[in-house]
Protein backbone atom coordinates (compact mmCIF):
# COMPACT_ATOMS: atom_id res chain seq x y z
CA UNK A 1 0.00 0.00 0.00
CA UNK A 2 1.24 3.35 -1.01
CA UNK A 3 -0.09 6.70 0.64
CA UNK A 4 0.84 10.14 0.20
CA UNK A 5 0.38 12.68 3.14
CA UNK A 6 0.11 16.43 3.02
CA UNK A 7 0.48 18.72 6.80
CA UNK A 8 0.53 22.58 5.89
CA UNK A 9 -1.23 23.16 9.47
CA UNK A 10 1.26 25.49 11.00
CA UNK A 11 4.25 26.74 9.10
CA UNK A 12 6.03 23.78 7.31
CA UNK A 13 4.92 22.81 3.83
CA UNK A 14 5.03 18.82 4.00
CA UNK A 15 4.33 15.69 2.00
CA UNK A 16 5.39 12.49 1.79
CA UNK A 17 4.91 8.73 0.51
CA UNK A 18 5.17 5.89 3.06
CA UNK A 19 4.18 1.98 2.72
CA UNK A 20 2.59 0.08 4.82
CA UNK A 21 6.11 -2.01 5.55
CA UNK A 22 6.44 1.47 7.49
CA UNK A 23 9.02 2.56 4.92
CA UNK A 24 9.22 6.18 4.38
CA UNK A 25 9.49 6.60 0.80
CA UNK A 26 9.86 10.62 0.85
CA UNK A 27 9.45 12.90 3.59
CA UNK A 28 9.94 16.50 2.36
CA UNK A 29 9.66 19.51 4.89
CA UNK A 30 9.97 23.33 3.87
CA UNK A 31 10.48 25.35 6.90
CA UNK A 32 8.63 28.59 6.55
CA UNK A 33 10.86 30.09 9.34
CA UNK A 34 12.88 32.72 7.44
CA UNK A 35 9.71 34.32 6.59
CA UNK A 36 8.25 34.39 10.02
CA UNK A 37 11.50 35.06 11.53
CA UNK A 38 10.53 38.85 11.61
CA UNK A 39 8.27 38.96 13.36
CA UNK A 40 9.21 36.49 16.13
CA UNK A 41 6.08 34.27 15.32
CA UNK A 42 4.33 32.66 13.01
CA UNK A 43 2.08 35.03 11.43
CA UNK A 44 -1.27 33.09 10.18
CA UNK A 45 -1.91 35.24 6.32
CA UNK A 46 1.81 34.79 5.45
CA UNK A 47 2.05 31.39 6.26
CA UNK A 48 -1.26 30.61 4.12
CA UNK A 49 0.28 32.22 1.14
CA UNK A 50 3.57 30.53 2.12
CA UNK A 51 1.88 27.13 1.93
CA UNK A 52 -0.11 28.23 -1.51
CA UNK A 53 2.90 29.16 -3.47
CA UNK A 54 4.84 25.71 -1.96
CA UNK A 55 2.41 22.98 -1.90
CA UNK A 56 2.32 21.96 -5.51
CA UNK A 57 5.95 21.66 -5.72
CA UNK A 58 6.41 20.33 -2.63
CA UNK A 59 4.30 17.46 -3.29
CA UNK A 60 5.96 16.94 -6.62
CA UNK A 61 9.13 16.67 -4.98
CA UNK A 62 8.04 14.11 -2.96
CA UNK A 63 6.15 12.28 -5.57
CA UNK A 64 9.44 12.65 -7.37
CA UNK A 65 11.54 11.09 -4.51
CA UNK A 66 9.42 7.94 -4.04
CA UNK A 67 10.00 7.43 -7.70
CA UNK A 68 6.02 7.16 -8.27
CA UNK A 69 3.35 8.27 -9.98
CA UNK A 70 -0.18 9.14 -8.78
CA UNK A 71 -2.11 6.10 -10.24
CA UNK A 72 0.49 3.91 -8.17
CA UNK A 73 -1.08 5.73 -4.92
CA UNK A 74 -4.05 3.90 -2.70
CA UNK A 75 -4.85 6.77 -1.12
CA UNK A 76 -4.47 10.57 0.07
CA UNK A 77 -4.03 11.39 3.75
CA UNK A 78 -4.24 15.39 4.72
CA UNK A 79 -4.08 17.15 7.78
CA UNK A 80 -8.16 18.98 7.97
CA UNK A 81 -7.40 20.14 11.39
CA UNK A 82 -7.13 21.78 13.87
CA UNK A 83 -4.26 24.43 12.62
CA UNK A 84 -4.24 27.67 11.58
CA UNK A 85 -7.64 27.43 9.11
CA UNK A 86 -5.58 29.51 6.30
CA UNK A 87 -3.37 26.60 6.14
CA UNK A 88 -5.25 23.44 6.11
CA UNK A 89 -7.58 24.65 3.76
CA UNK A 90 -4.58 25.01 1.19
CA UNK A 91 -3.61 21.34 2.13
CA UNK A 92 -7.08 20.09 2.12
CA UNK A 93 -8.35 21.47 -0.69
CA UNK A 94 -4.87 19.92 -2.84
CA UNK A 95 -5.62 16.60 -0.93
CA UNK A 96 -9.04 16.61 -2.67
CA UNK A 97 -8.16 17.93 -6.16
CA UNK A 98 -5.73 14.71 -6.02
CA UNK A 99 -8.22 12.53 -4.73
CA UNK A 100 -10.43 13.51 -7.41
CA UNK A 101 -8.28 13.87 -10.65
CA UNK A 102 -6.80 10.27 -9.78
CA UNK A 103 -9.57 8.21 -8.30
CA UNK A 104 -8.69 7.90 -4.92
CA UNK A 105 -9.69 7.52 -1.67
CA UNK A 106 -9.17 10.61 0.79
CA UNK A 107 -8.70 10.32 4.75
CA UNK A 108 -8.94 13.67 6.12
CA UNK A 109 -6.54 13.03 9.29
CA UNK A 110 -6.24 14.90 12.47
CA UNK A 111 -3.07 16.38 12.87
CA UNK A 112 -2.84 15.70 17.07
CA UNK A 113 -3.38 12.00 15.60
CA UNK A 114 -0.59 12.42 13.54
CA UNK A 115 1.36 13.20 16.59
CA UNK A 116 0.14 10.45 18.65
CA UNK A 117 0.71 7.71 16.08
CA UNK A 118 3.57 8.87 14.47
CA UNK A 119 6.01 6.88 17.03
CA UNK A 120 4.55 3.51 15.44
CA UNK A 121 6.45 4.53 12.31
CA UNK A 122 9.62 3.66 13.42
CA UNK A 123 8.99 0.95 16.65
CA UNK A 124 6.08 -1.97 17.12
CA UNK A 125 3.94 -0.61 19.89
CA UNK A 126 0.69 -2.29 21.09
CA UNK A 127 -2.22 -0.66 22.06
CA UNK A 128 -3.09 0.42 24.59
CA UNK A 129 -0.81 3.28 25.52
CA UNK A 130 -0.11 6.54 27.44
CA UNK A 131 0.75 9.75 25.79
CA UNK A 132 1.71 12.59 26.40
CA UNK A 133 1.46 15.41 23.47
CA UNK A 134 3.46 18.40 23.87
CA UNK A 135 3.54 20.96 21.39
CA UNK A 136 3.12 24.11 20.13
CA UNK A 137 -1.06 24.40 20.46
CA UNK A 138 -1.62 21.06 22.65
CA UNK A 139 0.27 19.69 26.21
CA UNK A 140 -2.21 16.82 27.06
CA UNK A 141 -1.97 13.23 28.65
CA UNK A 142 -4.18 10.65 26.80
CA UNK A 143 -5.00 7.11 27.19
CA UNK A 144 -4.36 5.79 23.43
CA UNK A 145 -6.66 2.30 23.61
CA UNK A 146 -6.46 2.74 19.54
CA UNK A 147 -6.60 4.61 16.45
CA UNK A 148 -9.59 6.89 16.96
CA UNK A 149 -9.92 5.93 20.64
CA UNK A 150 -8.15 8.40 23.02
CA UNK A 151 -9.39 9.24 26.77
CA UNK A 152 -8.37 12.26 27.77
CA UNK A 153 -6.18 12.07 31.25
CA UNK A 154 -5.29 15.78 31.52
CA UNK A 155 -4.76 19.23 29.46
CA UNK A 156 -3.39 22.54 29.89
CA UNK A 157 -5.57 25.08 31.40
CA UNK A 158 -3.97 28.10 29.71
CA UNK A 159 -0.91 28.28 27.68
CA UNK A 160 0.88 25.07 25.54
CA UNK A 161 4.51 24.18 26.96
CA UNK A 162 5.43 24.70 23.11
CA UNK A 163 4.07 28.23 23.50
CA UNK A 164 5.37 28.65 26.43
CA UNK A 165 8.60 27.65 25.62
CA UNK A 166 8.23 30.68 22.86
CA UNK A 167 7.13 32.82 24.82
CA UNK A 168 9.57 32.68 27.40
CA UNK A 169 12.84 32.66 24.98
CA UNK A 170 11.00 35.85 23.10
CA UNK A 171 11.03 37.72 26.92
CA UNK A 172 14.65 36.45 26.85
CA UNK A 173 15.29 37.89 23.74
CA UNK A 174 16.12 34.52 22.28
CA UNK A 175 15.86 34.27 18.27
CA UNK A 176 13.02 32.36 16.96
CA UNK A 177 12.23 29.50 16.42
CA UNK A 178 12.14 29.89 20.38
CA UNK A 179 11.84 26.32 21.38
CA UNK A 180 14.65 24.78 20.23
CA UNK A 181 17.02 27.83 20.56
CA UNK A 182 16.18 27.90 23.75
CA UNK A 183 17.81 24.44 24.46
CA UNK A 184 20.60 25.10 22.95
CA UNK A 185 21.27 28.48 24.84
CA UNK A 186 19.85 26.57 28.28
CA UNK A 187 23.30 24.35 27.79
CA UNK A 188 25.28 26.19 29.42
CA UNK A 189 22.64 27.59 31.63
CA UNK A 190 22.79 26.87 35.73
CA UNK A 191 19.27 25.68 36.41
CA UNK A 192 19.16 26.31 40.11
CA UNK A 193 20.02 30.24 40.14
CA UNK A 194 16.68 31.08 39.33
CA UNK A 195 14.06 29.67 41.81
CA UNK A 196 10.84 29.37 39.35
CA UNK A 197 7.42 27.55 40.26
CA UNK A 198 6.44 24.27 39.09
CA UNK A 199 2.73 24.69 38.15
CA UNK A 200 0.30 21.90 39.14
CA UNK A 201 3.13 19.34 40.96
CA UNK A 202 1.72 17.59 43.51
CA UNK A 203 -1.94 18.28 41.97
CA UNK A 204 -4.38 14.87 42.44
CA UNK A 205 -5.21 15.64 38.52
CA UNK A 206 -3.37 14.93 35.10
CA UNK A 207 -3.69 19.34 34.26
CA UNK A 208 -0.56 21.44 33.16
CA UNK A 209 -0.48 25.17 33.74
CA UNK A 210 2.57 27.21 32.30
CA UNK A 211 1.41 30.68 32.05
CA UNK A 212 2.50 31.39 35.47
CA UNK A 213 6.00 29.79 34.90
CA UNK A 214 6.21 32.24 31.75
CA UNK A 215 5.41 35.21 34.05
CA UNK A 216 7.84 34.22 36.86
CA UNK A 217 11.08 34.52 34.60
CA UNK A 218 9.30 37.75 33.20
CA UNK A 219 9.72 38.66 36.91
CA UNK A 220 12.72 37.28 37.75
CA UNK A 221 14.41 38.87 34.04
CA UNK A 222 12.95 42.05 34.80
CA UNK A 223 14.99 42.31 38.21
CA UNK A 224 18.00 41.57 36.51
CA UNK A 225 17.87 43.40 32.91
CA UNK A 226 20.27 46.30 32.83
CA UNK A 227 17.24 47.77 31.49
CA UNK A 228 15.10 47.39 34.53
CA UNK A 229 14.59 51.03 35.07
CA UNK A 230 12.70 52.07 31.74
CA UNK A 231 9.94 49.61 30.95
CA UNK A 232 10.03 50.74 27.40
CA UNK A 233 13.50 49.28 26.63
CA UNK A 234 13.65 45.66 25.89
CA UNK A 235 15.37 43.34 28.92
CA UNK A 236 19.18 43.29 28.66
CA UNK A 237 20.56 40.42 30.14
CA UNK A 238 24.20 39.03 29.79
CA UNK A 239 25.00 36.00 27.99
CA UNK A 240 25.16 34.37 31.71
CA UNK A 241 22.48 35.97 32.88
CA UNK A 242 20.15 34.69 29.51
CA UNK A 243 21.66 30.89 30.32
CA UNK A 244 20.76 30.47 33.41
CA UNK A 245 17.10 31.85 33.34
CA UNK A 246 16.87 29.59 30.35
CA UNK A 247 18.16 26.68 32.07
CA UNK A 248 15.82 27.53 35.11
CA UNK A 249 12.67 27.44 32.95
CA UNK A 250 13.56 24.22 30.69
CA UNK A 251 14.21 22.51 34.52
CA UNK A 252 11.32 23.24 36.07
CA UNK A 253 8.93 22.91 32.82
CA UNK A 254 10.67 19.42 32.40
CA UNK A 255 10.01 18.75 36.09
CA UNK A 256 5.99 19.88 36.20
CA UNK A 257 5.76 16.99 33.04
CA UNK A 258 7.47 14.63 35.30
CA UNK A 259 5.43 14.82 37.99
CA UNK A 260 2.10 14.82 35.80
CA UNK A 261 3.51 12.15 33.49
CA UNK A 262 3.93 10.35 36.78
CA UNK A 263 0.80 10.89 38.18
CA UNK A 264 -0.63 10.04 34.83
CA UNK A 265 1.09 6.47 34.62
CA UNK A 266 -0.34 5.50 38.13
CA UNK A 267 -4.20 6.02 36.72
CA UNK A 268 -3.01 4.41 33.64
CA UNK A 269 -1.32 1.40 35.28
CA UNK A 270 -4.31 0.84 37.39
CA UNK A 271 -6.60 0.83 34.55
CA UNK A 272 -4.68 -0.93 31.89
CA UNK A 273 -1.69 -2.76 33.46
CA UNK A 274 1.72 -2.33 34.38
CA UNK A 275 3.42 -4.25 31.18
CA UNK A 276 2.57 -0.98 29.14
CA UNK A 277 4.55 1.37 26.99
CA UNK A 278 4.58 5.50 27.46
CA UNK A 279 4.91 7.02 24.07
CA UNK A 280 5.79 11.05 23.68
CA UNK A 281 4.88 13.10 20.63
CA UNK A 282 5.10 16.52 19.20
CA UNK A 283 7.61 19.05 18.60
CA UNK A 284 8.08 19.27 22.35
CA UNK A 285 9.22 16.02 22.41
CA UNK A 286 12.54 16.60 19.94
CA UNK A 287 13.76 18.25 23.37
CA UNK A 288 16.64 16.91 24.56
CA UNK A 289 16.75 17.19 28.14
CA UNK A 290 12.84 16.28 28.45
CA UNK A 291 13.29 13.07 26.83
CA UNK A 292 16.46 12.04 29.63
CA UNK A 293 13.91 13.57 32.33
CA UNK A 294 10.91 11.34 31.13
CA UNK A 295 13.20 8.36 30.07
CA UNK A 296 14.08 8.38 33.66
CA UNK A 297 10.96 8.71 34.76
CA UNK A 298 9.66 5.54 32.90
CA UNK A 299 12.83 3.39 34.19
CA UNK A 300 11.59 4.31 37.69
CA UNK A 301 7.75 3.19 36.76
CA UNK A 302 9.06 0.37 34.82
CA UNK A 303 7.23 1.36 31.40
CA UNK A 304 8.84 1.47 28.55
CA UNK A 305 9.42 4.57 27.50
CA UNK A 306 9.27 5.66 23.09
CA UNK A 307 10.15 8.86 21.97
CA UNK A 308 10.19 9.05 17.67
CA UNK A 309 13.12 10.32 16.21
CA UNK A 310 13.80 14.39 16.43
CA UNK A 311 12.33 14.49 12.33
CA UNK A 312 9.10 13.03 13.45
CA UNK A 313 8.59 15.09 16.89
CA UNK A 314 8.10 18.10 14.87
CA UNK A 315 5.26 18.67 11.95
CA UNK A 316 6.12 16.27 9.12
CA UNK A 317 3.92 14.91 6.58
CA UNK A 318 5.28 11.09 7.25
CA UNK A 319 2.95 11.18 10.40
CA UNK A 320 -0.01 12.57 8.33
CA UNK A 321 0.73 9.44 5.54
CA UNK A 322 1.00 6.62 8.57
CA UNK A 323 -1.51 8.06 10.77
CA UNK A 324 -3.96 7.40 6.44
CA UNK A 325 -2.45 3.75 6.66
CA UNK A 326 -3.61 2.91 9.78
CA UNK A 327 -7.27 4.13 9.19
CA UNK A 328 -7.19 2.67 5.95
CA UNK A 329 -6.24 -0.67 7.20
CA UNK A 330 -9.32 0.18 9.44
CA UNK A 331 -11.68 0.88 6.22
CA UNK A 332 -12.40 4.42 7.48
CA UNK A 333 -12.04 6.93 4.92
CA UNK A 334 -13.40 10.43 4.25
CA UNK A 335 -15.16 12.27 1.26
CA UNK A 336 -14.51 15.24 -0.48
CA UNK A 337 -16.81 16.75 2.03
CA UNK A 338 -14.43 16.95 4.60
CA UNK A 339 -14.17 20.25 6.23
CA UNK A 340 -11.30 22.49 7.35
CA UNK A 341 -11.01 22.42 10.99
CA UNK A 342 -9.61 25.40 13.28
CA UNK A 343 -10.05 22.76 15.96
CA UNK A 344 -10.64 19.38 16.56
CA UNK A 345 -10.11 17.36 19.76
CA UNK A 346 -8.63 13.91 19.77
CA UNK A 347 -11.26 13.16 22.53
CA UNK A 348 -13.81 13.83 19.59
CA UNK A 349 -12.82 11.52 17.37
CA UNK A 350 -13.55 8.56 20.01
CA UNK A 351 -17.06 9.94 19.63
CA UNK A 352 -17.30 9.87 16.02
CA UNK A 353 -16.08 6.12 16.25
CA UNK A 354 -19.01 5.06 18.64
O1 LIG B 1 4.41 19.79 16.80
P1 LIG B 1 4.99 21.09 16.33
O2 LIG B 1 6.08 21.05 15.29
O3 LIG B 1 3.86 22.03 15.80
C1 LIG B 1 2.60 22.08 16.43
O4 LIG B 1 1.77 21.17 16.13
O5 LIG B 1 2.44 22.97 17.28
O6 LIG B 1 5.51 21.82 17.65
C2 LIG B 1 6.09 23.09 17.56
C3 LIG B 1 6.49 23.52 18.97
C4 LIG B 1 7.00 24.94 19.01
O7 LIG B 1 6.41 25.61 20.11
C5 LIG B 1 8.49 24.75 19.21
O8 LIG B 1 9.11 25.82 19.90
C6 LIG B 1 8.52 23.49 20.04
O9 LIG B 1 7.53 22.67 19.45
N1 LIG B 1 9.83 22.83 19.96
C7 LIG B 1 10.67 22.72 21.03
C8 LIG B 1 11.82 22.07 20.54
N2 LIG B 1 11.66 21.82 19.20
C9 LIG B 1 10.42 22.29 18.87
N3 LIG B 1 10.53 23.08 22.30
C10 LIG B 1 11.54 22.81 23.13
N4 LIG B 1 12.69 22.22 22.76
C11 LIG B 1 12.88 21.83 21.48
N5 LIG B 1 14.01 21.24 21.09
ZN1 LIG C 1 2.25 19.52 15.35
Amino acid sequence: MLILGIETSCDETAAAVLNDDKRILSNIILSQIDEHQPYGGVVPEIAARSHLDHIDIIIKQAMDKAAINFSQLDAVAVTAGPGLIGGVIVGLMSAKAIALAHDLPLIAVNHLEGHALSAKITEDIEFPYLLLLVSGGHCQLLAVEAVGKYILYGETKDDAIGEAFDKSAKILGIAYPGGPNLEIIAKSGDPERFSLPRPMKGRDNCDFSFSGLKTALRIASEKISQNSLNADLPLKLSKQDQADLAAGFQAAAADVLYDRCSKAIKRFQTEYGADKAMVIGGGVAANQYIRHKLNDLCIDKNMRFIAPPISLCTDNAAMIAWAGIERYKLGIFDDLSAPARPRWSLESLYNAAK
